[in-house]
């Protein structure tokens, strides 16, 4: 199957940007090398976040068009796995564990406090673009709880006015 040419492209998806023109054209390669098979969409996932830094819609609507596969399946593989984001990058990550062992030991106080006091929300960017709130479903390292993550470092015992303090000070970073 040929791929469509740049200029339809870009008129499904209205791309105006020359640095995007060059990054579509990366992505494209990937798909003719693997020949449009739908088995290849990991790693025509991998290219793409690559490439554009995160799966924005307009991407992954590209993506299963030239895949021929239902956009709702390409937009679930996408969320499904953690190694791939939807979303901007933020600059700092918090992952608080909701696993039995943390939430029995005030995990859940943890991620209300953010809730409350940052109006964070789960699975989501802070408003400012700067944190993303992450939830954790065991993290294998309960003798800790109630962890959280900073970053990918895992805090022990952490204390709902410490991941207040943390989460914070990355807010309020120029
Ligand atoms: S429940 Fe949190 S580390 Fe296991």
């Amino acid at each position: 199957m040929q791929s469509l040419p740049l200029q339809e492209l870009k008129q499904v998806i209205k791309i105006e940007d020359s640095s995007l023109d060059s990054q579509y054209h990366v992505l494209d390669l990937t798909i003719r090398q693997n020949r449009h098979r739908q088995d290849a969409l990991i790693e025509v996932l991998h290219k793409a976040q690559e490439q554009f830094g995160y799966l924005e819609k307009d991407v992954l609507t590209y993506i299963a068009r030239e895949l021929k596969l239902p956009l709702s399946r390409v937009y679930g593989v996408a969320t499904f796995y953690h190694l791939f984001s939807v979303q901007p990058k933020c600059k700092h990550t918090c992952s608080i564990c909701l696993g039995t062992a943390c939430y029995t030991k005030g995990g859940k106080a943890l991620l209300d406090i953010l809730m409350k006091e940052l109006k964070l929300e789960a699975g989501k960017r802070s408003p400012n673009g700067k944190v993303f709130l992450r939830v954790e479903r065991c993290i294998g390292n309960c003798g800790v709880a109630p962890a959280a993550i900073y970053d990918g470092h895992v805090s022990r015992q952490q204390s709902p006015a410490q991941v207040l303090a943390t989460v914070k000070g990355w807010m309020e970073e120029p």
